[in-house]
């Protein structure tokens, strides 16, 4: 898709629809560039909204022909909620709600006014960088596997912008540049949780990030299983021994030869393939665990465009790939394994394999003396019964989970905390060895975080978050198509920005 900022007034515009945002709120007659809109369109749209037509309700959309009063055939008018609620989230989803209703209709040129465009609240060019974003996710379809054109729609190759013409052109242009890089590494991360585990193997998401490591100038390397072996990761090599597929642990860096910026490593969950092992999940559903690697998808997202839009922060991303199977060889529930760190862990269910892989990936993470370890996994079923679809779980360092917060309003990639009092430990008491890997029902997604925060690298800042359940999702929301979201790579990068733009204070 082209993106581009354009000016001159709304109603100029050549494309195949045009489209602009209503305020709930709107006065009527309508007022400003869309009252001129409306003049031109004879008050198609102060009709519709004293009609009561159209209410310009959050992401409602209204098709309006022309009828050759303007160069384009057709207009779209998008609501806009309310104008106190507007900000990056509203531009967002309101930009998704016009580009695929332009889809759908098989259009492949838009234009759309640039939302709020006079608010002196939200900047014009978080408004630009958050419509890039919105029509780029809204529209994303994952086709790779599809051999009939048809169950396909053509992609938008045109989106035009329109700004005002006292508006700075060349941080528009950043704008639109910054919102395709995140948009972009976004899909990244959906197409690799889309990727059936036949195709998403260790070697293939490890060579997707080499590939995207090459072209980005990002350093890559990667831990094979014997480079693991030699280390003592055997909580991770625990969970690949009943698998065919060899282990990986990708490492991506982003700026490594700058020792003096700040470290922040990034390490997610890459199980390939969650079976449960030996402690076998039912099969109901079961093909939805080739997501359960949303956590990896999410850190090399996230890095991607760390490294695209040169932040300056060092970056590393840490994936420990592997599937998870039950075998011969399979790791069976009491068996007992010596982490990286030397804890020894009974493996009471090989269905908690999420925490096992990271244990020795947070553990790898203290090579890198980090100022901050932030882990991302599709970890426990019970954060879905806790929080539902609307926000992850992070528990961990209350400064860091500050900066989440923040990162999670601006993104709609929310986080909410759980707290990890020391109680929860004794859930994890084993009497065989220093600790097992379960802690039973109760606040499930908790001891779990629990058990990761005993392989953090000493005295390092760090928090978990828990994206079970929103890495994947059955039905479309806003500019989220049925599949895999990405969840993580904006929040993440976000997270990432806002640490560099408060250095730079
Ligand atoms: N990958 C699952 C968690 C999961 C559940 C992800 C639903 C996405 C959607 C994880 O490895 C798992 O199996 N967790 C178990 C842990 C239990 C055995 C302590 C769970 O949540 O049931
Ligand atoms: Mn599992
Ligand atoms: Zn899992």
């Amino acid at each position: 898709m082209h993106i581009e900022v354009v000016s001159g007034p709304i109603e100029a515009q050549t494309a195949q629809v045009i489209a602009v945002g209503l305020f709930e709120d709107t006065e009527l007659p309508v007022k400003g560039a869309i009252g001129e809109l409306d003049a031109v369109l004879r008050q198609a749209i102060s009709t519709v909204l004293s009609d009561g037509d159209f209410r310009a309700k959050k992401n409602e959309t209204l098709l309006l022909y022309a009828y050759g009063l303007v160069p384009a055939r057709r207009v779209i008018l998008v609501g806009m909620g309310k104008r106190t609620h507007y900000g990056k989230e509203a531009a967002r989803q309101a930009a998704a709600a016009v580009a695929v209703k332009a889809q759908d209709l098989h259009l492949t040129d838009l234009c759309i006014a640039a939302f709020d465009a006079e608010s002196d609240t939200v900047p014009l060019a978080d408004t630009v960088e958050a419509v890039t974003e919105g029509a780029l996710l809204g529209t994303y379809q994952f086709t790779e596997l599809k051999t009939e054109r048809d169950a396909v729609k053509p992609s938008l190759e045109r989106l035009a912008i329109v700004a005002p013409p006292t508006a700075d052109a060349k941080r528009l242009a950043q704008s639109i540049r910054a919102g395709s890089v995140i948009a972009e590494s976004t899909l990244l991360a959906r197409d690799l949780v889309n990727r059936p585990a036949n195709i998403a193997s260790p070697a293939h998401i490890a060579g997707v990030a080499r590939e995207f490591a090459a072209s980005a100038g990002l350093d890559f390397r990667v831990l094979d299983k014997a480079a693991m072996e030699t280390l003592g990761m055997e909580l991770l090599l625990s969970v690949n021994q009943g698998g065919g597929e060899p282990a990986q642990m990708a490492i991506v860096e982003h700026n490594a030869q700058h020792t003096t910026l700040p470290t922040v490593v990034l390490v997610g969950k890459g199980i390939t393939f969650d079976t449960g092992g030996i402690s076998l999940k039912p099969s109901e559903g079961m093909e939805k665990m080739k997501g359960d690697m949303g956590g990896a998808a999410a850190v090399l997202g996230a890095i991607r465009a760390a490294a695209l839009l040169d932040l300056p922060m060092h970056v590393v991303a840490l994936a420990p790939l592997t599937e998870n199977m039950p075998d011969a060889r399979a790791t069976k529930p009491g068996d007992v394994k010596r982490s990286l760190k030397g804890l020894t862990v009974e493996i009471i269910n090989t269905d908690a394999e999420g925490r096992l892989v990271l244990a020795d990936a947070l553990t790898y993470a203290g090579e890198f003396s980090p100022d901050a370890v932030l882990d991302i996994a599709t970890l426990t079923g019970a954060r879905v019964i806790a929080l539902g679809d609307h926000a992850a779980a992070v528990m961990g360092d209350e400064a860091l989970i500050g900066r989440l917060k923040r990162a999670g309003e601006i993104t709609g990639e929310r986080v909410w905390q759980l707290p990890l009092f020391e109680e929860y430990g004794e859930q994890l008491k084993s009497d065989v060895a220093d600790l097992k890997n379960v802690g039973g029902r109760p606040a499930g997604t908790i001891t779990a975080g629990f058990f990761l925060s005993k392989f953090v690298p000493e005295d390092t800042p760090w928090v978990h978050i828990d994206i079970a359940g929103l890495g994947m999702i059955d039905k479309a929301r806003s500019y989220v198509p049925a599949g895999g979201t990405g969840f993580g790579v904006r929040l993440l990068l976000e997270f990432l920005r806002g640490w560099c733009a408060e250095a730079q204070e």
